[in-house]
């Protein structure tokens, strides 16, 4: 018998206890052991859980405690997450969490602990909810040099899309759905300004290319800004926009890693991509593209996540998964400036034909969407690097041409 103990009791946590509780005999025989909670730490109660003997206040209790072998933290947040995972590490337990920003700011610091004592810190839950990905990139396509990742990585803001979208219901309602589906994060801000879909990209952008890439270098923009004005057009363009976390590598080896909405083409997969599910796109050099498609949020799809890797650590209590990558100081991202970009724009200007030339002019040929009054919707017909095309925004403002919006034009 393998004991562990599980940290946080919220979505997930409860999720994980529910699937070890109900898939018992299946675990039994894929794991050839049996899984047995010992702990559940949380500072709630829980007088009606089936699980209502096994609840602790205290850390102290699970870490100091030689039976427990495995624990399972889904608290979430970086305190006191990142403490209590590190000394569980330390005290020779093996650690599976659903924690992106976890991961996302400390994995090469934990991973190094996790190497140091010979024990195992596995994460598959933190990107993609119940799609397998970390684990197929780490194994099945590591014989690839990784040419390019881009996905939609955040299960609550597609939610959103998608609603506004094809149901035309307002953004504030959208949420509020997601957040009672167990989607959401408990600060919904995470999820609408992008930084949840950053921490994603980072993860996989680290265990792709072998170094910690940090959130903070990393740029971001989420879904606030998009209007249903600019879903109309994308339409008219043949796309749907969507919030993508995208990284490549550039001839010069250098790494171009962006968080932002994208206008996708409707023929590319990525476009049909709809509700939680989240999807991911790998291209190697060898495979050429790959796709993971799934639920990307809530309780049960993200424990089937969690519990494998439970399961992964019990088949491998004592021996190491290889699953690693250095510190670095991310001196091999390119300043967002130099990111070659295609946009998409739509202005407005009293006098609609100087405001088209001007456009031509500055951004070296356009073509246009649709007119609407005073108002401009066009694509640039090349791309250009973000500084030169914020430098034509300013001297578009300089002449009077209001920017509503400037979403980027997918190239993959
Ligand atoms: N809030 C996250 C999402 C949860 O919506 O994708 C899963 O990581």
């Amino acid at each position: 018998m393998v004991q562990i103990a599980i940290m946080g009791y919220g979505v997930v946590g409860s999720g994980v206890a529910e699937v070890i509780q109900t898939h018992k005999k299946s675990l039994k025989s894929h794991s050839k052991n049996i899984i047995d909670i010992k702990y559940i730490l949380d500072l709630r109660d829980f007088p009606d859980s089936p699980f209502a003997d096994r609840f602790t206040k205290s850390f102290e209790d699970i870490v100091n405690d030689s039976e427990v072998q495995i624990v399972v933290e889904a608290m979430g947040g970086l305190n006191p997450a990142y403490d209590f995972v590190r000394r569980c590490l330390q005290a020779g337990k093996s650690v599976v969490t659903s924690n992106k920003e976890l991961i996302a700011e400390k994995g090469a610091d934990l991973l190094n602990v996790a190497l140091e004592n010979n024990v195992n810190l596995l994460f598959e839950a933190s990107v993609g909810g119940g799609i397998p990905i970390l684990r197929p990139l780490n194994q099945c396509l590591a014989a690839n040099n990784f040419l390019e990742i881009a996905g939609i990585l955040n299960g609550t803001t597609n939610y959103i899309l998608t609603k506004m979208i094809n149901d035309n219901i307002p953004f504030d309602t959208a949420l509020k759905q997601a957040q009672e589906l167990g989607y959401a994060e408990r600060n919904p801000d995470c999820d609408v300004k992008g930084y949840d879909t950053c921490r994603k990209i980072c993860i996989l952008s680290s265990l792709a290319y072998g170094e910690h890439i940090y959130p903070k270098n990393v740029y971001c923009e989420g879904i606030e800004k998009i209007s249903l004005t600019d879903v109309k057009y994308a339409d008219m363009y043949g796309g749907v926009i969507k919030l993508i976390g995208r990284t490549r590598r550039l001839g010069n080896g250098m790494l171009d890693i962006t968080v932002c909405p994208m206008i996708i083409k409707k023929e590319h997969l990525l476009a049909s991509v709809n509700d939680v599910f989240n999807a991911i796109l790998v291209k190697g050099d060898s495979t050429g593209d790959v796709i993971f498609y799934g639920r990307g949020a809530g309780k049960l799809p993200t424990a089937s996540a969690v519990v494998a890797d439970v399961i992964d650590c019990v088949k491998h209590i004592h021996a190491r998964k290889y699953l690693y990558w250095e510190d670095s100081d991310n001196k091999n991202i390119i300043p967002y400036e130099y990111s070659m970009s295609r946009m998409y724009f739509r202005i407005k200007c009293e006098n609609i034909n100087f405001a088209l030339n001007k456009a031509t002019d500055l951004l070296g040929g356009i073509t246009l969407i649709g007119t609407d009054e005073e108002e401009l919707a066009f694509t640039m017909d090349k791309e250009l690097p973000l500084k030169d095309i914020t430098k034509a925004e300013n001297i578009m403002l300089d002449s009077n041409i209001e920017i509503c919006s400037v979403i980027k034009l997918a190239d993959f």
